[in-house]
């Protein structure tokens, strides 16, 4: 089977007499037996470092799981600096979670949790960090000051964490290229491989904004454009 890979130097084909295997098989069995010089990064091999993000067809995927078709076009994760070939640099995507401050500010031991409370966001605690929705992210394409889709779903994670005493200051932080400039397009969801979907998360986000007095700022400005309901449905 055929693999088409875009390296620094171009698009270069590979021939592999294997078949059934995933793309970092067949990466390894190019680097080992053809090319060393191809280079890529993986560390688990199933699919809970994040490590091994790049694209095929267009598409984000984790080489360690995706299943290799003949002809396919592996390309590195979009929106973020090629470091080398398939290696690209997500320190810029992880900064955005320090500027933000995604992380829990004041947390009250004398509040329980029920099993009830920790369903509410165990899935958004399940982000790899591989950056495959910064890379399908259009806002993100266009606004590199954009928080981006896992540092706004981390945010969810701790502002829907009842033991949270500092819920306001968190909301205040992810107003300015934040919750309203996201379309809710939800490329971010279908990229995901945790199943988790950023775009409910910042709807979500978004009434919570609203109840500490944030409006859409595309109302406010009087245009009336792009504003949504909790739902995602156009609100009016
Ligand atoms: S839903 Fe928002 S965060 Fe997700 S890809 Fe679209 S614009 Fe980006
Ligand atoms: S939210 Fe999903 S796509 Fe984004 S970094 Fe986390 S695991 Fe990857
Ligand atoms: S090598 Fe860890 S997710 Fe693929």
């Amino acid at each position: 089977m055929k693999i088409r890979i875009k390296r620094d130097s171009g698009i270069i084909d590979y021939n592999l007499d294997l078949e059934d295997i995933t793309l970092l098989e067949a990466l390894n069995s190019i680097k080992t037996t053809q090319d060393s010089t191809l280079t890529y990064s993986s560390g688990c091999r199933s699919s809970v470092c994040g490590s091994c993000s790049m694209r095929v067809n267009g598409k984000e995927v984790l080489a360690c799981s995706y299943k290799l078709k003949d002809g396919d076009l592996v390309e590195p994760l979009k929106n973020l600096p090629i470091i080398r070939d398939l290696i690209v640099d997500m320190d810029k995507a992880y900064s955005f979670n320090k500027k933000a401050k995604a992380w829990q500010s004041s947390l009250s031991k004398d509040i329980p949790l029920t099993p009830e409370d920790e369903k509410i966001n165990e899935l958004q605690s399940d982000c790899i960090l591989c950056a495959s929705c910064y890379s399908a992210c259009p806002v993100y394409a266009v606004n590199g000051e954009f928080l981006g889709p896992f540092t706004l779903t981390r945010m969810w994670r701790y502002v829907s964490d009842k033991r949270e005493l500092n819920k306001k200051e968190k909301i205040d932080d992810i107003q300015t290229n934040g919750v309203w400039d996201c379309t809710l397009c939800n490329e971010c969801t279908l990229a995901c491989p945790q199943g988790i979907s950023s775009k409910v998360d910042i709807e979500k986000l978004r009434f919570k904004s609203s109840e500490y007095g944030y409006i859409d700022p595309s109302f406010s400005s009087g245009f009336g454009f792009g504003g949504t309901s909790f739902d995602g449905s156009p609100s009016f």
